[in-house]
């Protein structure tokens, strides 16, 4: 009996699988493309390169389309002159569902009050202002010292190698660890095994989110998860802090909501990742490019040259080089993808006016790494980086820049779209900048390979953020005397 029971419950899955399977497009909804294999649909391509995998998509079927994967039907918006009127509607298009998912799978955490928007309105109020200012003012003293020849273990003039992605990581993630963290654990020591376990995590996050980490994955992300929640357990964290900043105020407010000491460990290690996980690859990238470039690195390098004898708050401004490099940077490697859960069905409208149907149930997902940043028809030839990409003849910001005749309303979108920017933006630019000038002054830094290319991109991590490099570059460097 037990055996006609597994059949029978089998058939039942099966009837119930081809009968969701038997999913066909309505009236005005975005073209429908399921895949081959029965529910899995499009999963492994998407999962393995999403670049690769939407770019084919959006060249079979345009600008909007659906596509099934491991169960769940994905309609993609590749339109970026509409991205901010979809997304406005915060009710319909709902962005806290999919955000627990992932909360769970990759910090194991569980914020069920977890309210993204005000979360974010009060990131912004600390991320601005005067509190940036002093923000900034003490990520330069951080890293100001963390770059003295003791703290880099290294001798005035002593030639050492490393990977640049480690060397911009590594220096970044200490200094902003610092920052916005502000904690007793900060001599150097440890602060590097604080990065080498976050790191650690960092590499498998992607996995995570796609639950495919295999046993032994598993455990290095469970052991270095463990450990950082220790490290970074709320009460161990500066006194100072706790009232005025940032992290202060979102400690308190968990516990406001009475969220019990172990939630409140592993939302620290989440806050960890969303203020430090991008920023160290993005110097990474705009380094790796200067270098690999020599007529933008000697431009670069007159630039800031050129304001030495600025104070150093005057020093970050006026600087239209380096922001088009950055600017260039950002959209080759911010590929973050903007997740939505349908929460009934809805029209959205392009550009051109032309109307769709979202179908309750469905993800909608916004990817602007596609479009605007790497479409044809806005970017000429968008694979190549470009310095002044973003500078106008008369060294200007570039802002104009159009597709089929239409104004691009923005030609990249690093920070996310209007109802959803990166509170910490500012911070992360003064930071990158900052980092750039100080190893551009301070040390001599070349290539190992003078004929060294920049390595790939690692597909995987299309969708998190800014991109990470599949392998490193390998230099050569030694403080200045
Ligand atoms: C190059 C560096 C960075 C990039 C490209 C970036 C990009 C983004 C994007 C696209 C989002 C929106 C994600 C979403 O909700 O869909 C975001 C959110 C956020 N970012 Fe950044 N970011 C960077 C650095 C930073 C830094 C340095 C900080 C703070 C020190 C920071 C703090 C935040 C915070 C607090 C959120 C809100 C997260 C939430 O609760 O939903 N970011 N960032």
């Amino acid at each position: 009996t037990l055996c006609r029971m597994w059949t029978a419950l089998l058939l039942l899955g099966l009837a119930v699988l081809l009968l969701y399977a038997r999913r066909t497009r309505r009236g005005n909804e975005p073209p429908l493309d399921k895949g081959m294999i029965p529910w899995l649909g499009h999963a492994l391509e998407f999962g393995k390169d999403a670049a690769k995998f939407l770019t084919r998509m959006k060249q079979k079927h345009g600008d909007i389309f659906t596509v099934r994967a491991a169960g769940q039907y994905i309609t993609v918006l590749l339109d970026s002159n509409c991205y901010d009127a979809v997304l406005s509607d915060v009710v319909l298009l709902d962005q806290t569902s999919y955000a627990q998912v992932l909360m769970k799978r990759i910090f194991s955490l569980n914020l069920p009050n977890h309210n993204p928007e005000s979360e974010k309105k009060r990131a912004e109020m600390h991320f601005q202002g005067t509190a940036l200012t002093q923000l900034c003012s003490s990520m330069q003293n951080n890293l100001q010292h963390l770059v003295t020849p003791s703290q880099m273990g290294l001798k005035v003039s002593e030639w050492k190698k490393d990977g640049l992605f480690n060397f911009c990581y590594s220096l970044l993630f200490k200094t902003g660890y610092l920052t916005v963290f502000g904690t007793e654990k900060n001599n150097s020591a440890s602060l590097a095994e604080i990065y080498e376990e976050f790191h650690q995590f960092d590499q498998l996050l992607p996995k995570l989110a796609r639950t495919t980490v295999n046993k032994e994955e598993k455990q290095i992300a469970s052991s270095a998860r463990e450990k950082l929640w220790k490290w970074l357990t709320p009460t161990r964290l500066d006194r100072k802090s706790e009232h005025q900043s940032w992290l202060g105020n979102y400690v308190q407010q968990l516990q406001d909501e009475g969220v019990d000491a172990e939630t409140q460990r592993r939302a620290m290690l989440l806050q960890l990742w969303v203020t430090q996980g991008n920023a160290g690859p993005a110097a990474f990238w705009v380094l790796g490019y200067l270098l690999t470039h020599p007529e933008a690195l000697r431009v670069v390098r007159e630039e800031i040259q050129g304001g030495k004898h600025h104070r150093p708050e005057e020093r970050q401004k006026n600087t239209p080089v380096f922001d088009s490099v950055l600017s260039e940077t950002l959209r080759l490697t911010a590929a973050a993808l903007i997740t939505r859960e349908v929460k009934q069905d809805k029209k959205i409208h392009l550009s051109n006016g032309q109307e769709y149907q979202l179908r309750q149930g469905d993800r909608l997902c916004v990817f602007p790494f596609i479009s605007p940043q790497m479409d044809p028809q806005i970017h000429q030839q968008p694979e190549m980086f470009q310095f002044d990409r973003f500078l106008n003849a008369d060294g200007t910001e570039k802002k104009d820049f159009f597709k089929e005749g239409v104004r691009v309303k923005c030609p990249s979108v690093p920070w996310g779209t209007k109802d959803n920017l990166c509170p910490g933006r500012q911070f992360a630019i003064s930071a990158i900048k900052e980092l750039v000038s100080i190893i551009l002054t301070r040390f001599d830094l070349e290539l190992c390979d003078k004929n060294a290319k920049l390595p790939l991109v690692d597909p995987s991590r299309y969708g998190f953020g800014i991109l990470q490099p599949a392998g490193d570059l390998e230099i050569c460097y030694r403080i200045r005397s």
